[in-house]
This record gives structure tokens, sequence and C-alpha cells, in this order.
């Protein structure tokens, strides 16, 4: 597999409420720091018409497109997922045309992009949307990026938030270039202690981590995924992992080591959640990774 190896995600810039294009030099401190992969969470929905025939804004796709190609020509592999379409879990039957009228348009779009770009067809399906509605709607979805794309690398996660506990249930159709993702933010109390977003977290400050029985947790769960991805013959991406900055530093560099090497050790990929925003392991006000946090991914030095 190329890429897919080491990466990040490029959060805060077109996931965010008012969208804003990435700077690019974020793409070269990335694979200055030696990894090879950037995940690229795009909020299409609020760019995406509303009646049929549902057109994208045709510059907001050019934007991203700009950012894949500023990745690609820097030798680096890009996974373009469709993030915060929350229309889509709250009502799928109604939503579904509009979801693969999205599809269909970044399809032809990216047809003639190179292999390095691959695409995630959903991030975190979760409730009230449930596994069998999610594992209808990805088949179709699928099928219409085949269409144009016939054998680019497609990532597609279980329900629940791409948990590993839903793989369970996830049903793969029958496609010899997917990718299993997951999502790894476990214990949740401690990743995300103090998340503004999370009614309740303010009670898990300081939260540590680390005992003997977590760090087990963590290794079973990332074998349990990486058997679930080997058995059907996938490889396995962590498209998240990552600790909020509010948790103690010492805590979030252990865990992010332990998390990293489990994956890497049962042969999986993996992208931090993420570069410079709640989650970050780069300081834009110093202008320098956190130390603890870049030995942590990629080894001292
Ligand atoms: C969400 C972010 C959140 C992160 C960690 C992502 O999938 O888009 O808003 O900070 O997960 O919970």
């Amino acid at each position: 597999m190329s890429g897919l190896c080491r990466g990040v995600n490029l959060a805060g810039a077109l996931d965010a409420e008012r969208p804003a294009r990435p700077d690019l030099r974020d793409l070269d401190l990335v694979r200055c720091a030696g990894l090879d992969t950037v995940r690229l969470p795009v909020r299409w929905s609020p760019h995406l018409a509303t009646a049929p025939p549902y057109r994208l804004e045709p510059s907001f796709l050019e934007t991203v497109a700009g950012v894949c190609d500023a990745a690609l020509a820097r030798g680096l592999t890009v996974v373009l997922d469709v993030h915060h379409h929350g229309e889509l879990c709250a009502d799928p039957v109604r939503e579904t045309p509009r979801f693969l009228a999205l599809w269909d348009q970044l399809g032809r779009r990216f047809a003639d992009a190179g292999p390095g770009l691959c695409l995630e067809l959903l991030n975190e399906p979760h409730d009230p949307m449930d596994a069998a509605t999610w594992n209808g709607l990805l088949a179709q979805a699928l099928a219409v990026v085949r269409a144009t794309n016939p054998m680019r690398r497609v990532l597609v996660g279980p329900a629940r938030w791409n948990i590993v506990a839903a793989l369970g249930e996830l049903r793969l159709p029958d496609d010899p270039d997917l990718v299993v993702t997951v999502h790894y933010y476990s214990p949740f109390r401690f990743t995300h202690q103090r998340a503004a977003w999370i009614d309740g977290s303010e009670a898990w400050r300081g939260t540590p981590w680390g005992t003997a029985a977590e760090r087990a947790r963590v290794r079973a769960d990332l074998e349990r995924a990486a058997a679930w991805a080997r058995e059907r013959g996938h490889p396995l991406f962590v498209g998240e992992f990552g600790t909020i900055a509010t948790a103690p530093m010492a805590d979030r560099a252990a865990w992010t080591a332990l998390v990293r090497a489990e994956a890497e050790r049962v042969g999986a990929g993996w992208a931090l959640w993420d570069l410079a925003t709640d989650f970050a392991a780069y300081d834009r006000v110093a202008g320098a990774w956190h130390a603890p946090l870049r030995a942590a991914l990629l080894g001292a030095g």
C-alpha cells in the first residue's frame, strides 16, 4: 500500500463552520516531519444545493481540489473525507439522493487524480442512522464512486462513530480496493476531558491514563480491528485518534505513543487528530510541534 501509513488530519479549515483554505505550508510541515499522509476532512453539505440535481458549488470544489493537488504534488497520500454531513444521519431516507449526488460529482471531479488520492465515504456515521441503514447506503455510494473511479482506494468505517466495537455490524461489498477505517478515542473520558461540545465532560478534568489494564485494552482493541480487516482481505487505517489539549501532556504523549506503536505492530496505517486545533500536535503560537507528541508519533529527534 503506498502511503496511508503515517499521517495527520488537517482539521479546522475545510471542515469548519466557516470553511477556510488550509495554509499550504501545513503540507510542508507534515512532509518535513516524515509523515506520508494527510486526511482532509471536508464539510461539503453547506456547499451542496438542497434541491435536485444537488449541484456542488464549483468554487468550493475547486478550492478542495487545489489542496488535494498541492498535497499530492508533495508526495503525500490524501484521504478526502465527507465530514459533518449531519443531515444524512438525521434522516437517511430523505438525504440519500443528495448524498449520492455529492459522490457522483466528487467521483467525476477526481476520476483522473493520481492513485495517491483516496476517498472516504462518510466520517463517523451515527445514531439515529443504524448499522443496517449505513450498510445499504455505503454500498450505494460505493457503486456511484466506482462508476468513475473503478480502482481508487475507498475508505469505509462502521456505524456508531467508526468505533472498533461496531466493526462486527459492518457489511462490506465485494471490492478489492476498500480500506477499513476506524476511529480510536478510548478511554473517551481521558481523550475528551473538558471537550466543550460534550455535556458533562468538565467533570472528567484531570482524568489520567496509563495503567497496565488500560494499556492492555489499547492492544486488544487494535488487534481486534486488524483481525477483522485482515479476515476480509483489506488494510486497516486508524483514520482518527488523539487526545484533547486539556488532558495532561505526559499522559497524552504516552497514549499517543502506544496507539501509534500498536497500530504499526498490527499493520495498520494511522492519522492523528489533529495537526493544530483542539487536539493539536503542532503549536501554532510557538511555530513548533509539541515535542512529546512529535516524539510519540515519530520517535525522538
Ligand atoms: C470531529 C471533531 C472532533 C474530533 C474528536 C472529529 O471527527 O469532526 O469535531 O474534535 O472528531 O472528537
